[in-house]
């Protein structure tokens, strides 16, 4: 008989910057393995320890405990040079080398997966381009699905590595030649830089599938760190301003190779009101200086990019779906501070189109930038939270905010965020 299971996926309920970084870190203290499963460098969670301000775009955000383990699954795109970068910062700082395990089977982004990126974006232009981060993931997992691709186990095999990349890259040298008017890309100036990352990846490499099931067997808390957000999700996202992995909670186990049974909890992150990074349907996004108060008090410039969020409001029949998606058990709500001093929080309850009102999330793209949504107005707070420890502290407004939004998404807020250090946060039994 094994032990009883610990795995708790965590993902992002909206379209991504939830602050899922900050709980996984926050939650860190009690975790044996944090996964990494989905996504690549796309991502960036933040972590604030002490004023010590850490971002991670590719390796998990439990880097920081010492000791503990950190896989990147197979079903993340690994972009080597950001790999060697974080790790190179976090080594500096004295981090433990043994501590991180990377799936043989993940693939690797290559440079020309981020040239094909932006000349893609640049191709599509204005009115059509999805804003992506520029990180060569659209590319890298359409070769992944074209089994065009190569994996981290092929970098580390140099006679492979040199047989795949020479049919590999006469297929993309034929893109970028013909299709964009680009010079084509010499062998060897992809081989020798791909060859040298297979050997600085090698040390890390496991068979990361059978760790964790070992992991989950014995009974050790696992947690798995979802990128973006299920309205990012190439299938159920706002297609085709998505991204290209399965962002949902169904992505962590193609991603890791555990399966759906060996799940405990999930947790899904709601920030407490609403953005977005790039193009794309956003119902709730508002164009008036309360945007701009909410991007201003929140902090919302991107972690990866840098570029200004979109900023709006908290939009319960697109989190409904979202918690649907995911079989969300527990919310962890975050930034519930930013709120703070903003008069009456509006709430989206529903949408309206051509004098028809209906209360569930569009399925198709063009009615999601057709709709208008339909607000309820809460009475908002002014005292500030962000020392508040506990539920009874925060003000009768926020805690009925708090109450309304576990009402209207039947699921219990386990977790509150009033600022972004990982102390400024509420327990309420996560
Ligand atoms: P992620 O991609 O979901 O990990 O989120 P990001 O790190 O991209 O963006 C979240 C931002 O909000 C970061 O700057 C965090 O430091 C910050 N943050 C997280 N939780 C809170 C919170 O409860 N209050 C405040 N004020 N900031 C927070
Ligand atoms: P975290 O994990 C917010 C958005 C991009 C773009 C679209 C496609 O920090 O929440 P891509 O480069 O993935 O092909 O871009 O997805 N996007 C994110 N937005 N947070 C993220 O990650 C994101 N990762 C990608 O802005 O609209
Ligand atoms: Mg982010």
């Amino acid at each position: 008989m094994s032990a009883k299971k610990n795995v708790d996926l965590l993902v992002g309920a909206q379209w991504g910057d939830e602050g899922k970084g900050k709980v996984v870190d926050m939650l860190g203290s009690d975790v044996d393995v944090f996964v990494r499963f989905q996504g690549g460098a796309n991502a960036g969670h933040t972590v604030i320890t002490d004023g010590q301000k850490t971002v991670f775009h590719l390796l998990p955000s439990g880097m920081l405990y010492p000791g503990k383990l950190c896989v990147l699954g197979n079903g993340l795109v690994l972009d080597p040079e950001q790999f060697l970068a974080e790790t190179g910062e976090l080594f500096a700082k004295g981090q433990d080398r043994a501590r991180l395990a990377v799936s043989p089977h993940a693939h690797v982004v290559m440079p020309y997966h981020k040239m094909l990126d932006k000349l893609q974006e640049e191709a599509r232009g204005k009115g059509r381009k999805i804003g992506t981060t520029g990180r060569g993931i659209g590319p890298c997992y359409v070769d992944k699905y074209s089994r065009s691709g190569l994996r981290v186990e092929d970098l580390i095999d140099a006679d492979i590595l040199r047989e795949r990349l020479t049919y590999i890259l006469d297929e993309k040298n034929q893109i970028i030649t013909r299709l964009y008017n680009q010079k084509p890309l010499a062998f060897d100036e992809i081989y020798e830089p791909a060859r040298k990352w297979g050997e600085a990846l090698a040390p890390y490499v496991d068979d990361t599938r059978a760790l964790l099931r070992r992991a989950a067997d014995e009974g050790k808390h696992i947690l798995l760190e979802g990128a973006q957000a299920a309205l990012l999700d190439i299938d159920h996202g706002t297609y085709p301003y998505v991204t290209s992995s399965s962002t949902s909670a169904a992505g962590a186990f193609t991603g890791t190779g555990l399966a759906p049974n060996d799940l405990t909890r999930v947790i899904a992150v709601v920030k407490a009101y609403t953005t977005r990074v790039g193009e794309g349907p956003f119902p709730t996004e508002d164009f008036t200086e309360m945007g701009e108060k909410l991007r201003a008090n929140g902090g919302e410039f991107g972690a990866t990019t840098g570029r200004p969020r979109r900023c709006g409001w908290l939009d319960v029949p697109a989190l409904r779906y979202s918690m649907e998606l995911n079989g969300a058990n527990v919310i962890a709500l975050t930034k519930l501070d930013v709120l703070t001093g903003m008069g009456g929080i509006k709430v989206c309850t529903a949408y309206e189109k051509d004098g028809t009102r209906f209360t569930s999330w569009p399925t198709d793209t063009r009615t999601l930038s057709e709709i208008q949504p339909v607000y309820e107005t809460l009475p908002g707070w002014d005292d500030d939270i962000t020392n508040c420890k506990s539920f009874d502290e925060l003000p009768a407004n926020a805690q009925a905010y708090v109450k309304y939004i576990e009402s209207a998404l039947n699921v219990p807020v386990a977790l509150i965020g009033v600022g972004a250090d990982r102390n400024q946060t509420i327990n309420r039994g996560m």
